[in-house]
C-alpha cells in the first residue's frame, strides 16, 4: 500500500534555526517522512536509517538523482553520480591526490590567503564572513591544488557562488547556465594537460588521464565530468560551514573567548561545529527495491534524502544532540562527510581550510559580533551563506 502523506514541507520561509527545529520534530514523531515538495523525495532524519542508506550502496544508488532537489540534468560526473564499480577508478584515482600529507603541503598556503582576505575586513571593522572571506579561500586554496591558471580563480569564484545562489534561489536555467559555463572551464583544463601533461602525483587532470579501468582509459566525457564536478564540490560546505560556526560564535562569547584563548581547542570544536552545523543537509539516493524503515516503506525508484545535518543531532547518538559540546567522546561517529563509497575524498582539506580559517579569524580579531540579518542556506546546504561580522 503507498503510505504517502504530505508530512512537511521543505519549501515554507526558513530562519538560520528552523530547519533544526523542523528536522527535531520529525526525528521523533515522523522519522521516515515525505513531502511532494522540490520534486517530492522521503527524509530520513534518524542517525541509524541515514548511515544505513549511506552505507548499503546496491540498494541505494547515487546514478538517479543524487542532490535534493534535482540539480538541471547536464551530464553524469563521476564519482558522485556513479554507483560502484563504475565508480570505484575515480575514486581511486582522485583519493592519494587528498590524503593528510598532500594536504599538509597546503596549509601555509591556505593561512597566507585567510590573512589576505582578512585585512581589508579589518580596515572596514567587519563585513560578510561567508561571502567576503569564506567564499575565497576554498578556491584559491583548489586553484593551487588543481594547478590552475592564476587568472582562472575569479571566474571560478564567480561561477562556485553563482551556482550556491541558484541552487538556494532554487532557479533551475541559473544553475544550468552556470554548470554549462563550469563545464567549458574543465574541456579547456583537459586540454591544456593533454598538451602538457603534469605528474599524475600532484596534478587531478593528469592523474585521470592517465588512470586505465580494465586495461582501457577512462571514458573522456567521464574525465570531463569528473574535473567539472570537482572545480566546485569542494567550494560551498567550507563556505556554509564557517558562516555557521560565526554564527554560533557571534551568539556566545564566553566559546569565542575560550578558542581564542587556547586555539589548542580549535580542532576539537571545528569537528563539534562540523556535526553541529553539517553544510549539506542530505546528498539523495534511489531504493532499487522497497525498503522498510521502521514500518514505513518506501516504493523502489523514489528519491530519498540522507538527512546528515538531522542524524548529527540525534539524541539517540550525540547525548544533548542540539548543543556544542567540546570533545565529545563519539564525535568521530559523526556523518557531515557522509559514509560508505560516496563519503567526502576531500574531508582533510575541508576540515584544515574550516580550521586554517578559525584560527585566522579568532587571532586577527579581539571578538566580533553579528552585525545585520543572516542569509540562511536552503535545501541542499543548511546554516548560512552570508553572515554579516562586526568587529570590537
Ligand atoms: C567542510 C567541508 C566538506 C564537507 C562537510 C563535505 C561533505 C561531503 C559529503 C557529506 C559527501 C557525501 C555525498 C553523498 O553521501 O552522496 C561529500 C562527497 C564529496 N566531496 Fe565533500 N565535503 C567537504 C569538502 C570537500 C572538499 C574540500 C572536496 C575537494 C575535493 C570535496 C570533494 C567531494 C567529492 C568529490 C565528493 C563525491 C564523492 C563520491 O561520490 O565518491 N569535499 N562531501
Amino acid at each position: 500500500m503507498d503510505q504517502r502523506r504530505q508530512d512537511f514541507d521543505p519549501g515554507l520561509p526558513e530562519d538560520f534555526d528552523s530547519a533544526h527545529a523542523l528536522f527535531a520534530q520529525l526525528r521523533s514523531e515522523c522519522p521516515v517522512a515525505w513531502t511532494g515538495e522540490l520534486g517530492g523525495f522521503w527524509a530520513l532524519t534518524r542517525y541509524d536509517d541515514v548511515r544505513r542508506a549511506a552505507s548499503e550502496s546496491e540498494t541505494f544508488v547515487t546514478s538517479v538523482q543524487n542532490v535534493i532537489p534535482k540539480v538541471a540534468f547536464t551530464g553524469r560526473r563521476p564519482p558522485l553520480h556513479l554507483d560502484p564499480p563504475d565508480h570505484t577508478p575515480y575514486r581511486r584515482t582522485l583519493n592519494p591526490l587528498l590524503s593528510p600529507a598532500r594536504v599538509a603541503q597546503f596549509e601555509a598556503v591556505a593561512r597566507r590567503y585567510a590573512r589576505g582576505l582578512l585585512e581589508p575586513l579589518l580596515a572596514q571593522g567587519g563585513g560578510d564572513i561567508c561571502g567576503e572571506y569564506a567564499s575565497y579561500l576554498p578556491v584559491q586554496v583548489f586553484g593551487e591544488w588543481m594547478n590552475v591558471p592564476d587568472h582562472w580563480i575569479e571566474p571560478l569564484h564567480r561561477s562556485g557562488r553563482a551556482f550556491i545562489l541558484a541552487v538556494n534561489m532554487n532557479d533551475p536555467a541559473a544553475m544550468k547556465a552556470t554548470s554549462l559555463k563550469l563545464y567549458e572551464m574543465a574541456r579547456e583544463l583537459i586540454a591544456i594537460r593533454k598538451a602538457e601533461p603534469k605528474d599524475p602525483a600532484s596534478d587531478v587532470t593528469s592523474a585521470l588521464l592517465a588512470a586505465e579501468y580494465k586495461g582501457a582509459p577512462l571514458p573522456e566525457e567521464l574525465v570531463v565530468g569528473m574535473v567539472r564536478q570537482v572545480l566546485v564540490v569542494g567550494i560551498v560546505a567550507p563556505t556554509v560551514t564557517i558562516g555557521s560556526i560565526g554564527v554560533h560564535l557571534a551568539r556566545d562569547r564566553a566559546l569565542q573567548d575560550e578558542l581564542r584563548a587556547d586555539p589548542a581547542k580549535i580542532p576539537a570544536a571545528v569537528e563539534e561545529f562540523l556535526r553541529l552545523y553539517t553544510p549539506y543537509r542530505g546528498f539523495a539516493r534511489t531504493a532499487t527495491c522497497p525498503v522498510s524503515f521502521g514500518g514505513r516503506t518506501i516504493p523502489a525508484g523514489e528519491a530519498i534524502a540522507l538527512v546528515y545535518a538531522s542524524a548529527n543531532r540525534d539524541d539517540a547518538v550525540f547525548a544533548d544532540g542540539g548543543t556544542f559540546v567540546l570533545d565529545r567522546p563519539n564525535i568521530a561517529e559523526h556523518l557531515a562527510f557522509g559514509r560508505g563509497p560516496h563519503n567526502c575524498p576531500g574531508i582533510h582539506l575541508g576540515r584544515m581550510e574550516v580550521r586554517v580559517m578559525l584560527e585566522e579569524l579568532l587571532a586577527a580579531t579581539a571578538g566580533f559580533e553579528l552585525a545585520g540579518p543572516i542569509e540562511p542556506a536552503r535545501w541542499p546546504e543548511i546554516g548560512a551563506i552570508a553572515v554579516p561580522l562586526r568587529f570590537l
